[in-house]
């Protein structure tokens, strides 16, 4: 991680990780479907730790779902201190991806070959974690919706904001 990449408070910048996650995540995505991918949306980026200037910043990926036309890459960010060979984990995240065709269709993607328990895991996982997200989209549209009402004004009793109207 080179010093151009820090932000105002030395750290590496959060868009630089994940930028390298979002090309990682093609790569991997493309390699599998034999087609340019675009990514659909990312789940559960978190930074546990910051990423020093200097260190070696390691992506690892994996395909660990498809669909259709839709594939689940794992990425699994770490950062190494080359001096002293501290690994720290930084993040791991969930880019779903889309193959497309010529014509800029969602076009369908090869099987996926489980070769381990492991990889057995990680496609039940994925499966649930869509589940998840589609039960999750629909819940809070449903919740929004609600929240337009006046009535729900005492939610925001306990909450660290004044109403200025
Ligand atoms: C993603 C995109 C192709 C979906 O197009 P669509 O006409 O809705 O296509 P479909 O309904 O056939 O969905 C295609 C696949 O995407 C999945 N998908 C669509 N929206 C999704 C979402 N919000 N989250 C997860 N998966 C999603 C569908 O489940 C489907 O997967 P499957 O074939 O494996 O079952 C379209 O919205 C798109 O091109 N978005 C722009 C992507 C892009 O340009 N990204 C770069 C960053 S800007």
């Amino acid at each position: 991680m080179i010093p151009s990449y820090a932000n105002f408070g030395g750290k590496i910048h959060g868009g630089i990780l994940l930028s390298l996650m979002d090309k990682v995540a093609y790569a991997a995505a493309s390699k599998h479907a034999g087609n340019y991918c675009v990514t659909v949306s990312v789940d559960g980026v978190n930074f546990l730790q910051p990423v020093e200037v200097g260190e070696l910043v390691s992506l690892l990926a994996s395909v660990n779902y498809v669909g259709r036309t839709s594939l689940l890459v794992g990425i699994k960010v770490i950062a190494e201190d080359v001096r002293t060979g501290t690994v720290k984990h930084t993040n791991t995240c969930y880019f779903t991806m889309v193959a497309k065709d010529d014509a800029g269709k969602p076009t369908p993607v090869p099987e996926l070959l489980l070769e381990t328990p492991e990889d057995t895991r990680r496609f039940l996982e994925a499966i649930k974690r869509r589940e998840f997200n589609a039960q999750y989209r629909e819940q809070f549209d449903n919740a929004r919706t609600k929240l337009a009402a006046e009535e729900q004004l005492h939610l925001l009793q306990q909450e660290r904001c004044q109403l200025g109207y």
